[in-house]
């Protein structure tokens, strides 16, 4: 069956051009694109979307980074959408992605911790908050329905 999850292209990759095109056809090849939009956050929006992380060592930088650029965001689905885009990032940390896992996203991509290239949801919980987070007109429920 179809699982959805959210994808985002950060500001750090949509600035390059060709890093942008090759992520895009990574989640073109690898799923089935439901929605897409390219947009910008306030200084707000980064605050709403990662309050779980308010008081890290790095929310500050973390919120400034998300809202200092356009970012894409895409719906997907495939069959364990959600684990397979977060194996596809690879870790979190940059030099874990370059190290153990250099054929991953961010192994190739991620410039630091924070500028990693890209977002993927969790959970199913966190899918379905992030993708009404971003696409508050989709109406999840409908789509699964349909299915
Ligand atoms: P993301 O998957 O969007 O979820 C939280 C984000 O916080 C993460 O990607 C990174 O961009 C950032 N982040 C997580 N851990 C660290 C860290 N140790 N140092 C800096 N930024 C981090």
């Amino acid at each position: 069956t179809l699982q959805l999850t959210l994808a985002v292209i950060k500001p750090d990759a949509v600035a390059h051009p060709l890093i942008l095109e090759a992520l895009h056809q990574k989640i073109v090849e690898n799923f089935i694109i439901i929605r897409k939009k390219d947009l910008a956050w306030r200084r707000v929006d980064s605050e709403r979307f990662y309050a779980e992380h308010a008081g890290r060592f790095f929310y500050q930088r973390l919120v400034e980074f998300m809202s200092s650029g356009p970012m894409r965001a895409y719906i997907i689905a495939r069959e364990d959408a959600i684990t397979h885009w977060r194996g596809m990032m690879g870790p979190t940390k940059v030099f874990r992605a370059r190290y153990a896992s250099s054929d991953s996203l961010r192994g190739q991509y991620g410039l630091t911790d924070t500028r990693n290239t890209t977002h993927g949801s969790d959970s199913i919980e966190s899918a379905r908050r992030e993708i009404a987070f971003f696409f508050p007109e989709f109406l999840a429920d409908e789509w699964m329905k349909r299915e």
